[in-house]
């Protein structure tokens, strides 16, 4: 596919359903007791090897007038799997699942695609072994496929060595199975979503600090849940609408849980103004209406307790970073190397093709910006952000910009280019 340099973007976009609360409300509402009715749901192609997974296992799923409908089969309701559960390219699916199936007495297997072949599972084999679980990686390579034979779960304490938000909410749905509290403390704090919605949907979980603990359960109750925008696809509008000159997006719906706003942080420490036209509440999760203008940036650090507040936006921060004055630093960000690509090597290799003065280092990247980009051959190496984030740079740099695979933004935004398109008429 290819762009060319824009010379505004003027308009509305009403942000997508957030992934991660998409793939979570499917989850929960398929154990519960009930029907868990669906609002904003993302039909990316990821939340959608959701559905079908859960489908195998004999959970219904329905779509009614723009709302999906999940009848709940209680906690222990699944079916075994008559086939492999596809997880196609979701690490959420994958990790959260394992969790589920874990608590369930039948064998099941886990397959997906090559990218999610190469991610690793070790990080969730573990704890779940731990718990009882037997859980096996079929190549011995410690990524999917994965056979999976679950029940009686025992209680744990588990520090994981990464802050993962998958690793941790695969620990604390398995701790609904499990005969005594289970515990989870991480390095630093990844998005929440799984225990907002969790006691949301009836369950004791409580956190402190980095630490959350979950109790058994013998039910949930099935909730409506309407979905926030997503964030992680605002940023694509919200770096466009900082670079692109004679700008104006109004971002509809933008879900603001602060274990996610790490990247409205840095646009303050950059120097962008954003103006918040609405603030409100979606669910149990913050949102708000976003108003974004051209604005100069400067360079800054990205580090810490940070990266897992932004750890999906790091590619397109680091476009944003090319535009600023001075030098951006991106460091404890290793988690990079094991998302749908190398993001490490993607996003450096690529911005190098556009003229980038950026290096890669072993757990981030050192930017110095403010030297105009120009169009190149991009490769998106199959990974969404990639795709979306060399969209955005290809607006505001001279010449022509060819994107490789271009289609598969559809995993987490299936309208993308359209809203794009639509907003440079
Ligand atoms: C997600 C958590 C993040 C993120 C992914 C979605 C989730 O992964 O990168 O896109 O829904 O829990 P990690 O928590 O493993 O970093």
């Amino acid at each position: 596919m290819e762009f060319q340099k824009a010379s505004h973007l003027r308009g509305e976009v009403a942000v997508p359903g957030d992934k991660s609360v998409s793939h979570r409300a499917v989850m929960l509402g398929a154990i519960s007791t009930g029907t868990t009715e669906i609002t904003n749901f993302l039909y990316g192609a990821d939340c959608l090897s959701t559905i079908a997974c859960f489908r195998e296992m004999g959970i219904r799923v329905r779509e009614d007038a723009g709302r999906i409908l999940v009848d709940g089969a209680g906690l222990h309701g699944l079916s075994a799997p008559k086939h492999p559960l596809d997880v196609g390219n979701s690490g959420t699916t994958a990790r959260l699942i394992s969790g589920i199936l874990s608590g369930h007495s039948f064998s099941s297997a886990l397959v997906g695609d090559d990218s999610i072949q190469k991610r690793p599972m070790k990080r969730i084999m573990e704890p779940l072994s731990m718990m009882g679980a037997h859980i096996k990686s079929v190549k011995g390579n410690g990524c999917i496929p994965l056979s999976i034979q679950g029940g009686g779960l025992h209680g744990i304490r588990y520090a994981t060595p990464v802050a993962s938000a998958q690793v941790k909410s695969c620990i604390l749905l398995a701790g609904l199975y499990a005969d005594a509290p289970t515990t989870v403390t991480e390095p630093s704090l990844s998005r929440n979503h799984s225990e907002l919605m969790l006691s949301y949907f009836g369950a004791h979980v409580r956190t402190e600090g980095t630490t959350t603990t979950i109790c058994p359960e013998p039910k949930l109750h099935a909730r409506p849940v309407a979905v926030p925008g997503d964030i992680s696809s605002a940023a694509y509008f919200l770096a466009a609408g900082l670079i692109v000159p004679y700008s104006e997006i109004l971002l509809r719906h933008v879900g603001t849980n602060p274990t996610r706003d790490g990247m409205l942080r840095v646009l303050k420490d950059m120097g962008a103004s954003l103006e918040y036209v609405n603030t409100y509440t979606e669910g149990a999760e913050p949102a708000a209406d976003i108003l974004v203008r051209p604005q100069s940036l400067h360079g800054t650090t990205i580090e810490g307790d940070l990266i897992p507040t932004l750890i999906d936006e790091i590619p397109i921060l680091a476009v944003l970073a090319c535009f600023a004055e001075g030098q951006t630093v991106i460091r404890d960000a290793q988690e990079l190397k094991v998302k749908e690509s190398n993001r490490i090597l993607t996003v450096t290799e690529n911005l190098k093709a556009m003229g980038a003065h950026i290096q890669a280092t072993d757990d981030g990247m050192i930017i110095d910006g403010g030297y105009p980009l120009h169009g190149a051959a991009i490769d998106s190496h199959m990974d969404h952000r990639i795709a979306m984030s060399f969209a955005v740079a290809a607006l505001a740099c001279d010449g022509t910009t060819s994107i490789k695979d271009a289609e598969c933004v559809s995993i987490s935004y299936p309208g993308f280019y359209e809203d794009l398109n639509r907003l440079s008429r």
